[in-house]
């Protein structure tokens, strides 16, 4: 519900400060060789002109007026749209060989869900591509823990820790981890299944 009345101004507040880091995020899409690729939480589709157009993409969110954006921007590219819930994807197990979670694994009530989803729906060798925001363990940031209060209610969580979030899936490898934004509050990581 809050969504669709976000869906109007996201691109105005978030298109132009995150594109650097969805492009540097998205370059570790393979080049040469056609592969499967679920973009969860795919919102208005600000990832889809920074694709590259050999692979097959599936696009899921759950808010219709998020998901009319993203569709003309996936003109160039072959990419099925599906509305679905990324904490309990439509998909069968090990169907895609990357799932993009950008901007969705801190906005969802829970984000081990999430992330549990992703590994499921996953090969095995494939890759998660992961650009959120997150607190590092015992940090305290006070003043994010207290506007979570608000913002958890209609857009993002504000007081997710990665490392709890990864811990509750132990089929994940850590191939990269590196502040993004926000002096680290953003992060660019990606994570390989076994
Ligand atoms: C902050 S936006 C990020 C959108 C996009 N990934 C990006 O990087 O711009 C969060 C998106 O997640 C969607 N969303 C929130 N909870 C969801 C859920 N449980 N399942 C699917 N989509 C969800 C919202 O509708 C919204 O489009």
């Amino acid at each position: 519900m809050s969504y669709s009345l976000i869906a109007p101004l996201y691109d105005l507040v978030v298109e132009r400060p995150m594109r650097e880091s969805r492009r540097t995020s998205l370059a570790a899409l393979p080049t040469h060789e056609q592969r499967r690729v679920l973009i969860s939480g795919a919102g208005t589709g600000l990832d889809l002109p920074l694709l590259p157009e050999l692979h097959r993409y599936t696009a899921l969110d759950f808010n219709p007026a998020m998901l009319a954006h993203a569709v003309p921007r996936g003109k160039h590219l072959e990419v099925d749209f599906v509305l679905g819930d990324s904490m309990d994807l439509p998909f069968a197990d090990a169907q895609f060989d990357h799932v993009v979670l950008h901007l969705i694994v801190a906005v969802v009530p829970e984000p081990q869900r999430c992330l549990a989803e992703a590994v499921r729906v996953l090969k095995p060798g494939g890759t998660i591509l992961l650009f959120d925001k997150f607190l590092h363990p015992h940090q305290r940031a006070p003043l994010r823990r207290l506007f979570n209060v608000i913002t958890r209610r209609f857009a993002t969580r504000m007081d997710v820790v990665f490392e709890e979030v990864l811990g509750s899936t132990p089929l994940l490898h850590v191939e990269y981890d590196e502040p993004a934004l926000g002096s680290g509050w953003f992060r660019r990581i990606v994570l390989r299944k076994k």
